[in-house]
């Protein structure tokens, strides 16, 4: 979805990628914080399966208890929640005293290692959705923040996959649900039935895209310094012409279109820091959700699933089991997190204590971690939820 548009202006993207050079790095996420005046620690978790994440700790001196953990949508990082500076969320958090951790899911910059299998050698790196985030990288990133705090529970703050893994995780271990006092989920993505297009007509040929992937043999799509990447961190930035192709274009076909919220003086800054990579399989698997109708596991064909379930059909995650307490906060503007999908969501999970459409008429998917004014339309849901100030809302 990327590669195609990106390749209508290819003349016009060499040009300007051999004049800008390929830029500095971006700041990683220890030297945002250090920027916006605090100190980072950086852990590193792994997993059951051997997969090495790094997990991001605001060194808060005001620390209120109960930790909050963040986790990224697809093909993003950690960086979401603390680029925007001082109105960002991580930070925001973190001058009202919240003890504020954010972790990375497997295939992104900062989770693109292996105790033994190489990510540009080894194929089976890349065998991961987000099934796996939910089921190996999420547990891991959990008990370290709760064997370093001491605490018995931590909050949750997840945008778009970033919530996804929650539910794979609360119903697949749901020994865990007690150890989240809550989930706040921005953006829930959990059913995909009512995507519009052009998403949805991408959805419909991603079996054909899927079996060109395999024989071209890509398993990684978007990763942080795959050239098609590198080419949108040059061209994306270009006055004008980069702010329609890439924003209007690329981005707000699929968010939702919210122009006074990413402005164009922040192209640069948002490209800089996504994409930063995932598996060919995760965006498959996520189609599948949407193609089948099911929030169930890969579909890997009936031999490759009677393999892998001993089933013909991928086994459904049981949202019945998910007792953790939820969140759902979406936006009327949302491409991909649809209200009508939403809805699905609410009427599944068991423990909803909010329901909550945030009365921005233009609230698309990317808002909720990269808009302009987000304390102004967002914050005040997210801290009146973790205090417990106005819960049972639309439950
Ligand atoms: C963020 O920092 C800027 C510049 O340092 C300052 O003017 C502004 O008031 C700060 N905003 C918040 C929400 O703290
Ligand atoms: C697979 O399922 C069948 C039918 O339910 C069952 O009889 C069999 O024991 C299962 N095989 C394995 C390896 O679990
Ligand atoms: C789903 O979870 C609920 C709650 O734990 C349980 O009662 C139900 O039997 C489960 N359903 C299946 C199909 O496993
Ligand atoms: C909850 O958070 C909001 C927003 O920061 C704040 O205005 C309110 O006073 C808080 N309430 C409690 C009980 O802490």
């Amino acid at each position: 979805m990327w590669t195609g548009t990106s390749f209508v202006s290819l003349s016009f993207i060499l040009i300007n990628c051999c004049t800008f050079g390929f830029s500095d790095r971006p700041l990683n996420f220890v030297q945002l914080g250090n920027k916006f005046g605090y100190a980072v620690e950086e852990i590193i978790v792994i997993t059951e399966d051997g997969y090495i994440l790094k997990l991001f700790h605001i060194l808060n001196k005001k620390k209120v208890n109960t930790p909050v953990l963040l986790m990224h949508g697809v093909t993003d990082s950690s960086d979401t929640w603390i680029v925007r500076g001082n109105t960002s969320l991580a930070l925001t958090l973190a001058a009202k005293g919240y003890d504020v951790w954010a972790g990375n899911s497997r295939g992104n910059k900062y989770a693109r290692k292996h105790i033994y299998l190489d990510p540009n050698t080894n194929d089976d790196f890349w065998d991961f959705s987000f099934h796996e985030s939910g089921f190996y990288d999420l547990p891991a990133i959990i008990d370290t923040v709760l064997h370093m705090t001491g605490e018995k529970k931590i909050n949750a703050i997840g945008h778009s996959q970033g919530n996804t893994i929650f539910y794979v995780l609360g119903s697949t271990r749901p020994e865990y649900n007690d150890k989240i006092n809550i989930l706040i989920a921005l953006a829930p993505i959990c059913f995909l039935q009512n995507v519009p297009p052009p998403l949805s007509t991408i959805i419909k040929v991603s079996p054909g895209l899927d079996k060109l992937a395999k024989t071209l043999n890509v398993v990684e799509i978007l990763g942080d310094k795959s050239l098609v990447v590198r080419f949108l961190r040059a061209f994306c930035p270009t006055p004008i012409v980069g702010y329609k192709v890439c924003i209007l274009g690329l981005i707000f076909s699929i968010a939702g279109s919210d122009a006074e919220e990413l402005e164009p003086g922040y192209v640069r800054t948002f490209i800089d820091h996504f994409p930063v990579g995932t598996s060919v399989k995760d965006l498959i698997h996520f189609a599948q959700v949407s193609l089948r109708r099911k929030f169930a596991n890969y579909d890997y064909g009936i031999e490759g699933n009677m393999q892998t379930y001993n089933l013909t059909e991928p086994p459904e995650y049981n949202l019945s089991a998910i007792t953790m307490r939820v969140a759902l906060l979406y936006g009327a503007n949302d491409k991909l997190s649809t209200v009508e999908d939403v809805a699905i969501l609410r009427s599944k999970l068991p423990n909803v204590i909010k329901y909550l459409l945030i009365p921005r008429k233009l609230m698309n998917h990317v808002d909720f971690v990269s808009g302009r004014h987000m304390e102004d339309y967002l914050f005040p849901y997210i801290f009146d939820t973790l205090n417990g100030t106005d819960n049972n809302v639309n439950p």
